[in-house]
């Protein structure tokens, strides 16, 4: 991570992605727009999204080749430990949109309207995701319910030129009205519901509608029953396309805790949070033994006549502790590899009596 994270943001520099193809975008790794995923819909090829927060799950997301990221509200849940989606703010989501399309310049990235910013009114509605445009940079945004307020709300921001994606069934934001994060559409009357929703937000122009913990027979007619494609979770494989939170497919979580919460829908396609627990308790433990850094990690050098001089330099004031110090340093680093003759020369930088080499690569 050390040196690879700054040159990656450079290279993904810019929150508004400006046109034009980035160093490392080829042709085959195109962009992902409504109207390629529409192709991909047409074709009857199955959608794959996967949810995102930050700067480096952005980045494994785009580089699997997903097609759209999902800057969700979860990330109330798994990025600030809330036990629902309710707090996070609009501020915070726009936080995590720029982070995610600095790190995912080839899907679509479709930004979660959180609650509060747009059940008050169709013009709160647009107000929001215009921010979550300008402010976030993502292509699109994301939002829960299919009551005909929300069907308002949507519309509205269609006509302001943004693309939707709405989301039903278990919308769980609406866990107060709800009860609990409950699968939807268990009844008939609930199913009809669910897919007269779906319907709905299609007339108000989404161009995709998740499905989120209904049964696999009301995702099947949902998909049937709408022109646009349909993204499920935990709704079945009968759907356009699939949607996971990125923590959970990722098995990010592995305390007895946490694994309880883990929906019953979700598989986990790694087990990083084993892999992660391993390789810190590795550290702590090479860090209390004092075994790292040892000399492969430790690469910056002073030339033997460097040392003496910094040392000099130390004692002439009054560092005599220090000097030894750095003595005793350059001492057990002997066996390590000076680069050039180990002599001072011009073009060294020497403040107040300390050398460091020129030009040395970081
Ligand atoms: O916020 C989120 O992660 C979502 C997905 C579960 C669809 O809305």
């Amino acid at each position: 991570m050390a040196g690879g994270a700054p040159a990656a943001a450079e290279q993904h520099a810019g929150v508004h992605r400006p046109g034009g193809p980035r160093p490392q975008e080829s042709a085959a790794a195109r962009r992902m727009t409504v109207t390629t995923l529409r192709g991909k819909h047409h074709r009857g090829e199955p959608i794959s999204m996967v949810t995102a927060y930050d700067y480096s799950s952005a980045v494994h997301v785009d580089s699997a080749g997903v097609d759209v990221v999902l800057v969700g509200d979860s990330a109330a849940m798994v990025a600030h430990g809330h036990d629902n989606t309710l707090p996070v703010s609009l501020d915070i989501m726009l936080q995590h949109c720029r982070a995610v399309v600095r790190g995912a310049p080839r899907p679509l990235v479709v930004g979660d309207l959180p609650f509060g910013s747009y059940e008050s009114s169709p013009a709160q509605a647009v107000e929001s995701a215009v921010r979550l445009m300008k402010e976030g940079g993502v292509d699109a945004v994301k939002m829960e319910g299919g009551a005909a307020s929300r069907v308002g709300a949507a519309r509205a921001i269609v006509d302001a030129g943004i693309a939707v994606m709405g989301h039903v069934g278990l919308t769980p934001q609406a866990i107060s009205v709800l009860g609990g994060f409950r699968a939807q559409g268990k009844t008939v009357n609930s199913a009809l519901k669910v897919v007269e929703a779906a319907l709905a937000l299609q007339d108000a122009g989404c161009f995709a509608v998740v499905l989120e913990c209904v049964p696999a027979p009301v995702a099947a007619a949902a998909t049937a029953a709408l022109q646009i494609p349909t993204i499920g979770i935990g709704a079945g494989p009968l759907c356009s396309g699939q949607v996971l939170v990125y923590h959970d497919l990722l098995g990010m979580f592995q305390s007895p805790d946490h694994s309880k919460v883990t929906p019953k829908f979700c598989k986990q396609f790694g087990d990083v949070g084993a892999v992660i627990g391993k390789a810190l308790a590795e550290y702590r433990q090479q860090v209390e033994a004092g075994s790292f850094p040892g000399p492969d990690h430790t690469p910056y050098k002073m030339s033997p006549v460097g040392v003496a001089v910094f040392a000099d330099a130390l004692r002439n004031i009054g560092l005599d502790g220090a000097a030894a110090a750095a003595a005793a340093a350059a001492d057990a680093g002997k066996t390590e590899k000076i680069v050039g003759d180990g002599k001072p020369h011009e073009g060294d930088n020497i403040n107040n009596g300390i050398l460091s080499s020129a030009g040395a690569a970081v």
